[in-house]
């Protein structure tokens, strides 16, 4: 109904009578008051006259009726520990595919190999339950797909020279603007469910821990509504695995990698190797060719372009 009343006061511009707004929605002038009452709550500028009432200005909300067409597979919190963890529950609850988390901000955002992922105000934090048909050994394309679809997106929208580095960040002009953690459960050699968490650093200051981190915000030089970002990103995210044939997505992503052809360093759970990325596999490993000529292929991992 939230959804609703917002549809008609930006449908309508300007003053909109109680009268109009119940019998559109078919529910008493009591009930929408109320609703009023909880949209002002929820931080929606809506002010009340004589004649009806008025909304002022937007806000950059994610709350769900945000996204009318995914209401019910959205869910937000203002403050959680991290949306992998909501994400982890609900889908081993069996929520459905293309469950949305979205956190205003995270008090233990987790990055890749137990790196903390600091996620203040501003920024957009959300993870997405996936339930692909598809065993194990093929899912990471889905991580490659959405950090692809995340980087063709950010060049369409703001004309940024948006790159993805190994595995999946996206770096503009050389700072990181966004980062994916991904987990998955099996069953039986299929799977039985990917969440795949994004962090993008919208409006934000990345921390000064992280150096090479920049933001839209900065690169820009104005804010950015995280709000349309995401709508627009969950939209052609699901487009793309839902059309996209899954042998076309790696060499797509390469076409716009800055690792490959590169001396790197990259970092596993348990080893660091150097060498040349010479290619990513079909599965989304990285292959490298190191000091003494011989080929190391790293499956996961943290990269740093030397
Ligand atoms: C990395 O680059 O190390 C990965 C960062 C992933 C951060 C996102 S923010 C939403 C989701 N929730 C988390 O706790 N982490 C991911």
């Amino acid at each position: 109904m939230k959804g609703q009343i917002l549809k008609i006061f930006k449908r309508k511009k300007g003053i909109v009578s109680g009268e109009a707004l119940s019998s559109e929605l078919g529910i008493s002038r009591v009930s929408i008051w109320k609703h009023i009452r909880k949209l002002q709550g929820f931080g929606y500028n809506i002010i009340a006259t004589t004649t009806g009432y008025r909304l002022i200005g937007s806000i950059d909300a994610l709350f769900p009726w945000e996204f009318p067409d995914r209401e019910s597979k959205i869910h937000f919190f203002p403050k959680v520990t991290s949306t992998m963890d909501i994400a982890g529950e609900l889908a081993r609850k069996g929520c459905p595919h293309f469950t949305v988390v979205i956190a205003g901000c995270q008090k233990k955002g987790r990055g890749r190999l137990k790196r903390i992922w600091h996620s203040s105000e501003g920024g957009l934090y959300f993870t997405i339950v996936l339930r692909p048909q598809i065993p194990p050994v093929l899912s990471l394309r889905l991580n490659f797909a959405a950090s692809l679809v995340l980087a063709q997106l950010l060049r369409q929208m703001f004309c940024i020279n948006a790159m993805v580095k190994w595995p999946n960040d996206i770096l503009v002009n050389g700072g990181k603007i966004s980062g994916m953690l991904s987990e998955i459960e099996a069953e039986a050699d299929m799977v039985s469910f990917i969440n795949i968490g994004l962090g993008i650093n919208v409006n934000n200051n990345p921390t000064p821990k992280e150096p090479t981190a920049t933001s839209l915000r900065s690169i820009l030089g104005k804010k950015i509504s995280r709000k349309q970002l995401l709508s627009k990103f969950l939209d052609e995210f699901e487009t793309c695995i839902n059309n996209t044939v899954f042998d076309d997505i790696i060499p797509e992503w390469k076409k716009y990698t800055t690792t490959l052809n590169r001396r790197v360093k990259v970092v596993t759970s348990h080893d660091t190797s150097e060498g040349l990325a010479i290619d990513v596999d079909e599965n989304g490993a990285l292959i490298l060719k190191l000091a003494d000529g011989s080929i190391k292929k790293v499956v996961y991992g943290d990269c740093f372009h030397i």
